[in-house]
């Protein structure tokens, strides 16, 4: 469907960093989708060449790939020039809150070393247009709920968030020399897979995080999930988040780029969630009611480091981008399902 919008992207060439990673993939689904030309730089270090292939089996376009980190500066310049890119997006880091307290140099290095490496290519290359991947960790444990743009960004609770702090201020300062045009986009907690599950969250190792651990027990990669606490200040006692489903979160780049080239602001952030949260045991229900699966869990200690509730305020990326997530809890659990019965096969 060639709307005017599909037309006016399509002369965009768009670099996207960490274009085979989880959210990266997805919104390269959506970009070719919405008209724009991928590019994707990709060091493959927590991602396969299978996501490549499922990219082009669901849009039939096969985006243009470089095995290159974002480290490697003269290589992301080359790329630059030779695809006469309009702007970035900036997904390429290490993200395993757990894993950044033990190794803080890799986080620190990869993550704002390759953002700054980044930057460099961009400034000797002319491009000025950045969408820079950030997270709601910068809010550490609010104050108040829900949390807007203008809530605080408190002390990060690892380094993983820190780096994600550092580098809203570094876009934030360099903003200030009237050049780049960058907005940041606060994810809250992504969870899901496309709705025709020949993409998703690849598992490599020991999830991390809340949903592949639940859609792994219940296919028996996993003896049981262990609900970390629930002796919080929440109605069932367990953390509440802002889980968003990773194809809304896609939407919102498409969204961000077009406003990038509306605004006349040099730096602006979004918070990108539903609006809604939901503690850990109503993600359990509504995976088991959708799924009609049962799921092993038992409840055990406080995670270190987890912080108690956090949900989005999205009024802004609602109004200002004229982005809203669409998709529920028990959508974002089917998908989520889908996507590891397909692993299985
Ligand atoms: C969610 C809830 C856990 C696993 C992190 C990063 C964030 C983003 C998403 C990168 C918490 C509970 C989890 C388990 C559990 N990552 N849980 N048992 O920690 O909110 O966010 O991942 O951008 O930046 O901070 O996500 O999915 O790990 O945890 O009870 O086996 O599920 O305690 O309350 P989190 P999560």
């Amino acid at each position: 469907m060639f709307n005017v919008q599909f037309l006016i992207h399509m002369k965009k060439t768009i670099l996207v960093t960490g274009g085979l990673g989880f959210i990266g993939s997805h919104t390269v689904v959506e970009l070719i989708q919405s008209g724009y030309t991928p590019v994707i730089l990709d060091d493959l270090s927590n991602s396969s060449l299978k996501v490549l292939d499922g990219i082009e089996e669901i849009t039939r376009v096969r985006p243009i790939f470089y095995t290159k980190n974002v480290l490697d500066t003269l290589a992301v310049e080359q790329i630059l020039k030779e695809h006469n890119i309009d702007a970035v997006i900036h997904f390429a880091a290490f993200k395993a809150v757990g894993e950044s307290v033990e190794k803080p140099l890799e986080y620190y290095h990869n993550n704002v070393g390759g953002l700054i490496s980044l930057l460099n290519a961009m400034k000797k290359t002319g491009v000025q247009k950045l969408v820079f991947s950030s997270s709601c960790t910068v809010y550490g444990q609010p104050e108040k709920l829900p949390v807007t743009e203008n809530s605080p960004v408190l002390k990060a609770e690892s380094p993983y968030g820190n780096t994600k702090k550092m580098c809203e201020e570094i876009l934030y300062d360099i903003s200030k020399t009237g050049q780049d045009k960058t907005i940041s986009l606060r994810y809250f907690n992504p969870v899901g897979a496309h709705p025709s599950s020949i993409i998703g969250e690849l598992p490599l190792g020991i999830p991390n995080n809340l949903v592949p651990f639940i859609t792994q027990t219940t296919a028996g990669w996993r003896e049981q999930l262990t609900v970390f606490g629930n002796d919080y200040n929440t109605p069932d006692g367990t953390c509440i988040r802002d889980y968003i489903h990773v194809v809304d979160l896609a939407l919102a780049h498409v969204k961000a780029l077009e406003y990038l080239d509306k605004t006349d602001l040099n730096y602006d952030v979004f918070n990108i969630g539903t609006g809604k949260g939901s503690t850990v045991l109503e993600a359990i229900k509504a995976f088991e009611e959708t799924t009609s699966q049962k799921l092993n869990f038992k409840i055990g200690n406080r995670r270190a480091g987890d912080i108690e509730k956090v949900w989005a305020d999205c009024t802004k990326a609602n109004t200002v981008l004229g982005w809203q997530a669409k998709f529920d809890i028990k959508q974002m659990m089917l998908d989520a399902w889908n996507w590891q019965k397909r692993l299985e096969k």
